[in-house]
């Protein structure tokens, strides 16, 4: 086979159940719920040609330039995918990829970047005639990108994913993600997430040292128990279309994430003044306006807005009226639920 290119879009997701502790091989404790971003994505191209003896096995650039930093958790998805697929050892690689959102502002690049490349991998696999590790190409590529980064694995897919084994959802499973729209009410599929950037610092705390923490915290037990019932009481809301509910439950939940993080051993706090303030604002402005406007937060101090897209200028108004002063550089980044990965 001669030099060959792959392309795959990949997009970022916002968890509104979220994956916090695993086991091996990125296993999930509890299962988490997802919506998969519209604008933000990474782009990567795979180039690909037959290994020549002692020739470097891959080359990544990141948005032109070579960037080691990103190597070892490259390094680690190609381990996966060699041992699941031991044709693709024959091969050299160029791996060039772009993100559309910026660093650091509560965006997962590492969903969306895994997300691509495992696309782009699983498609090769595919066309090498390797047996696929699940029954379907989708559902093969969330299993690489799971084990690349967990919530990789909820990228491969449009609208609303579900990834872990979860007793009252058919299909769920700790290997891959699964697409959950058939039982998604319409109203609630088209839902704006609009980020508020309180700092673009890097995390104080890597996803990788927060799912450690779980190891030896008090609440883990509790905490697992918690997410799959808030998974069973929100695949509910989803269902019949109830947005407060659906509200009411995501708030709770990202509170409760930060809660947890709070009592790890050592403790982290990543909410800033900021974060607590916005979250003040939030509130305050539902109540006055009676408008279905939530939040949820990742792990780090930046706040998503979650909201029906139509409420999109009332909430670009809130926005512009109350929260700029709690912003850095006045900076948000608007997005909603979009569709999925494309070929490139
Ligand atoms: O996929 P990881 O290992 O980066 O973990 C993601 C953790 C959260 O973003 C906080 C939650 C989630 O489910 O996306």
């Amino acid at each position: 086979m001669s030099a060959s290119r792959i392309g795959f879009s990949a997009p970022s997701n916002i968890a509104l159940i979220k994956y916090w502790g695993k086991g091996l091989d990125q296993t999930p404790k509890n299962a988490s719920l997802s919506f998969s971003l519209k604008n933000s994505v990474t782009k990567t191209y795979l180039d690909y040609q037959e290994k020549i003896k002692g020739e470097p096995q891959f080359n990544f650039s990141f948005e032109g330039k070579s960037e080691r930093s990103f190597h070892p958790k490259i390094e680690k998805l190609f381990q996966y995918a060699f041992e699941l697929y031991p044709h693709l050892k024959g091969y050299s690689y160029k791996i060039e990829s772009e993100n559309t959102f910026p660093h650091s502002t509560g965006i997962a690049s590492s969903a969306s970047s895994m997300a691509a490349l495992s696309l782009c991998l699983t498609t090769l696999a595919k066309n090498l005639n390797e047996p696929l590790v699940a029954d379907h190409f989708t559902a093969s590529a969330s299993y690489l990108a799971r084990l690349g980064s967990g919530s990789a694995g909820r990228s491969v897919y449009g609208g609303f994913t579900l990834w872990g084994t979860h007793e009252q959802v058919a299909g769920s499973n700790n290997k891959y993600a699964i697409d959950i729209n058939a039982s998604i009410h319409p109203e609630l599929k088209k839902l704006g997430d609009t980020i508020l950037i309180v700092s673009s610092e890097a995390k104080s705390l890597s996803s990788s040292d927060g799912h450690k923490l779980m190891n030896e915290n008090p609440y883990a037990v509790t905490r697992f128990l918690q997410a799959n019932l808030l998974i069973s009481e929100m695949m509910g809301a989803l269902k019949s279309g109830d947005m407060e509910k659906l509200g009411l439950l995501i708030e709770k939940e990202a509170l409760g994430l930060h809660a947890l993080m709070m009592l790890s051993q050592p403790p982290h706090i990543l909410l800033k003044p900021n974060s607590l303030k916005l979250i003040e604002l939030i509130q305050t402005f539902r109540r006055e306006s009676k408008l279905p406007l939530y939040f949820t937060i990742d792990a780090g101090p930046n706040i998503h807005l979650i909201y029906p897209l139509g409420l999109k200028a009332k909430v670009e108004a809130f926005i512009q009226e109350r929260c700029l002063p709690y912003l850095e550089k006045g900076f948000y980044i608007h997005d909603e639920i979009g569709e999925g990965p494309t070929c490139l």
